[in-house]
């Protein structure tokens, strides 16, 4: 659970020490549920110096992290079939080398790639957050296993 934006920032500031190369992450849940404030926590832990907005409606936004890594934010919101993702460039993403960010995954769950973790956001109060994660996969288990560890969630079912 995160009770401020902040606290759903530093969530994501932590998982961003786990990521590597090539990981997908999913990021699903309503509208203002905390995706883009937690990619927001995410990119700062990977040392983009940049400011991070929404890509609602420019469905892709790119950044550089620390070493040049890159950082693809996606958000399929605006799209409706699965065949506008090829318009955005979305296989190149999600199979490059950079972290892809993929906000409103859900609405195109047969493209996700095989290894991704699927993050679920819900809101549970004016400004508490419900966060949930389920690993799709080895890697994004391996993803998961880090990240509780640096937040010290312990044990269980990850649900913060
Ligand atoms: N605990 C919290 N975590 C995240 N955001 C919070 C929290 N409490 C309040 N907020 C506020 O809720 C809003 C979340 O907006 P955000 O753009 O991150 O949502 P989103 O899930 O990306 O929405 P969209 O589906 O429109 O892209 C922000 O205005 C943020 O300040
Ligand atoms: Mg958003």
């Amino acid at each position: 659970m995160a009770k401020s934006a902040a606290q759903t920032r530093g969530l994501g500031r932590r998982l961003a020490a786990a990521l590597a190369p090539g990981d997908v992450l999913a990021l699903c849940g309503d509208l203002g549920s905390g995706k883009t404030t937690f990619v927001q926590g995410i990119a700062r832990g990977l040392g983009v110096t940049e400011s991070v907005t929404s890509p609602s409606f420019v469905l892709v936004r790119e950044y550089a992290g620390r070493h040049g890594l890159p950082v693809y934010h996606l958000d399929l919101f605006r799209l409706n079939r699965v065949g506008d993702l090829s318009a955005i460039g979305y296989d190149e993403y999600v199979a490059g080398q950079g972290v892809t960010l993929i906000e409103w995954a859900q609405k195109m769950p047969q493209a996700l790639p095989r290894d991704y973790a699927e993050l679920t956001f819900a809101i549970s109060g004016p400004t508490a957050r419900a966060i949930t994660v389920i690993p799709h996969g080895p890697r994004a288990g391996q993803l998961v296993h880090d990240w509780k560890k640096r937040t010290g969630s312990g044990p269980g079912p990850f649900s913060r």
